[in-house]
């Protein structure tokens, strides 16, 4: 999907990937990605999801990477969050007391903008992008990512042939073939959760994938 793809779907509100609540996997794997007690947290491709704020009240600092501003703004007016602008590079910097989002393409941020972490939360960033892309996703989402340190990544898998992505389909096989030159990589669920939107659009299983990578 084309960047400017993203930006139409935000304004005209076609994100049926946002959740109205905290995503309940997140709550259930915390422990075991916050298990360091990390002081931040990094969330590629964050949109405006509320996961940012429940991860915020774990740990010190959140910090987001999300291509839209719509998102970005529509995250901190309808959270309540005082914020501050800042222009970095090629990015804005929206900064709050705890929790920070660089607006712009996670592909153009460099290490030196926000050192490593201990812990990434990655909730359908992979299903976003066409398979060509996500090798190149995922050596640069590693880069940011501490030596033992945790990433709990949540992707889908299903029948590609039955429909177009995004969501893209991402077979577990792909996932371990991705991550596994990095670290361990643990299969921690596997659900079925295909609903009425999704039966629409012509699929007959949705699988959603939990998994925890453990960098080397
Ligand atoms: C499927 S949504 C998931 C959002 C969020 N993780 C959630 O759980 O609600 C993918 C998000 O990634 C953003 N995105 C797409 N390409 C991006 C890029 N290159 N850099 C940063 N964000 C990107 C999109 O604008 C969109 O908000």
């Amino acid at each position: 999907m084309l960047m400017n793809q993203w930006e139409s779907r935000w304004q005209d509100g076609h994100i049926g990937f946002h959740l109205q609540e905290v995503n309940p996997i997140l709550v259930q794997y915390s422990d075991e990605l916050l298990f360091e007690s990390p002081e931040r947290v990094f969330v590629p491709f964050c949109g405006k999801s509320l996961d940012l704020c429940w991860l915020a009240s774990k740990t010190n600092k959140v910090l987001g990477v999300e291509l839209v501003g719509k998102a970005v703004q529509d995250f901190f007016a309808e959270n309540n969050i005082t914020n501050s602008i800042h222009q970095i590079d090629k990015f804005e910097l929206f900064s709050s007391k705890s929790i920070d989002i660089f607006q712009g393409d996670f592909f153009e941020l460099k290490l030196e903008q926000t050192s490593t972490f201990k812990a990434i939360y990655d909730r359908a960033s992979i299903v976003s992008l066409q398979k060509a892309e996500r090798n190149k996703y995922v050596d640069h989402l590693i880069s940011f990512l501490e030596p033992g340190g945790r990433i709990l990544l949540i992707t889908l898998e299903y029948e590609q042939k039955r429909m177009d992505g995004p969501p893209y389909s991402v077979p577990s096989e792909e996932i371990e073939k991705l991550f596994t030159p990095y670290g361990t990589l643990e299969l921690l669920e596997s659900s079925e959760i295909l609903d009425e939107r999704f039966r629409n659009k012509g699929l007959d299983s949705l699988l959603e994938h939990v998994f925890m990578i453990i960098k080397k």
